[in-house]
């Protein structure tokens, strides 16, 4: 029997990248747009070869809705996985119609594609951004919906257009699923985290003075509320998020209902936490320099992950020193990131 296509959008990217390998093991055939905005074309190449399979790849912009829906027709999609969309948090700021523009209206016309062609279930990466301000922890997924930024309002628009559409369509599933700070890589070391310039993330910053690309780490903040007055985040290994994603699959295929949750290990760790266990990982040390709070930072953010636990049946196994291992091995593997 063939195996059943799911279109990955945003596919070459850092999570999409991991996630094509997970389907590829679950059984699914995944089928990649991708228009390389913030990605390099070598990364099919290492997702061919760690699936050992010609995954189909289609250098197209989501916004195509006429392409995207020929692409569903020919390629018999099943379903999606909607990675696809801007990240940046400061950017977002300084730029929010291209935000709106390419996070909102792609997924816009992705769904009418999808509803032309009646494709009918869609897991979408959605953030932990979308709750705001914590106003109590661990964070369940009824905590109230207060984004500060572009970014974090598209995430919620988004969530908020999928609702509508479940609504509308009665066989129409949608899993929106809340991802707390994914880390780490493939163990192999053949995919991982490349952002473009400065990263303005953790994990990529540590590795990237760990193996000699920056001189130390600049810490935001030494005096928040937490026990060594760093930020407290929920670090999930990016091989564990993928594999949320098929059981997400599998639920919309088993339970055929809509579905809203959360992904995080349910376990915060502060900087200086996550500093020394990549000190350990490494056999590196990363020099830091403290300086003030960044902008739009919170004192603590985690996850109750037990909504998932429940309802999709997963839950993230491996833990911190895992992330740091796994990061390591790819940053040290490749100082320089994927070749262009
Ligand atoms: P990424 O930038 O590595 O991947 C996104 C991919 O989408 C890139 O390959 C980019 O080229 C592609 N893309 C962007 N706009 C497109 C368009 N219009 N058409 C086709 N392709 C397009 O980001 P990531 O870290 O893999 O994140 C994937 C998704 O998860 C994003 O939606 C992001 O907002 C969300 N998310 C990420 C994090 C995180 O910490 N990385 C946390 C929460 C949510
Ligand atoms: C950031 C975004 C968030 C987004 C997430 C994606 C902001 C304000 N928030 O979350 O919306 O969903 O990325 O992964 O941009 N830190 C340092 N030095 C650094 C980098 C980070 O000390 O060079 C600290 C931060 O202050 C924070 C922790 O490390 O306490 C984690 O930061 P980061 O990896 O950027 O993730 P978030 O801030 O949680």
């Amino acid at each position: 029997m063939a195996k059943p296509a799911v279109l990955v959008t945003g596919g070459l990217g850092y999570i999409g990248s991991h996630a094509c390998v997970a389907l590829a093991e679950a059984g699914y055939r995944p089928v990649i747009v991708d228009n390389l905005g913030n990605a390099k074309a070598s990364v099919l190449e290492r997702i061919r070869e760690l699936t050992q399979s010609d995954i189909s790849f289609h250098r197209a912009d989501v916004r195509e809705r006429q392409a995207l829906g020929a692409l569903l027709a020919r390629e018999r999609v099943q379903a999606v996985l909607h990675f696809a969309g801007w990240k940046a948090v400061g950017e977002s700021v300084e730029k929010p119609v291209m935000y709106y523009e390419n996070n909102v209206g792609g997924t816009i016309a992705l769904l009418a594609a999808m509803a032309e062609h009646g494709v009918r279930r869609l897991v979408f990466s959605s953030s932990a951004t979308v709750y705001g301000e914590p106003e109590r922890l661990p964070l369940t997924e009824d905590h109230p919906l207060r984004p500060v930024n572009p970014y974090a309002k598209n995430k919620l628009v988004i969530e908020h257009i999928l609702a509508d559409c479940a609504v509308a369509d009665a066989g129409f599933h949608y899993a929106a699923l809340r991802y707390f700070n994914p880390i780490g890589a493939h163990p192999s070391a053949r995919l991982g985290e490349d952002p473009r310039g400065v990263p303005n993330n953790l994990l990529p910053y540590v590795a990237q003075v760990a193996v000699g690309r920056r001189p130390s780490l600049r810490v935001w903040g030494r005096d928040y509320a937490t026990p060594d007055g760093t930020g407290v985040r929920d670090y999930i290994h990016v091989m564990d998020l993928a594999q949320g994603h098929v059981a997400a699959l599998a639920y919309l295929e088993r339970r055929a209902r809509s579905i809203t949750a959360n992904l995080g290990t349910g376990r915060g760790y502060s900087v200086l936490e996550v500093v020394s266990a990549f000190e350990r990982a490494s056999g590196k040390s990363i020099p830091l320099e403290f300086h003030p709070r960044r902008a739009g930072d919170v004192a603590q953010s985690y996850a109750d992950a037990s909504f998932a636990a429940r309802e999709l049946g997963w839950r993230a196994r491996l833990g911190l020193e895992a992330m740091c291992r796994d990061a390591w091995r790819w940053q040290s593997g490749n100082p320089e990131g994927y070749p262009d």
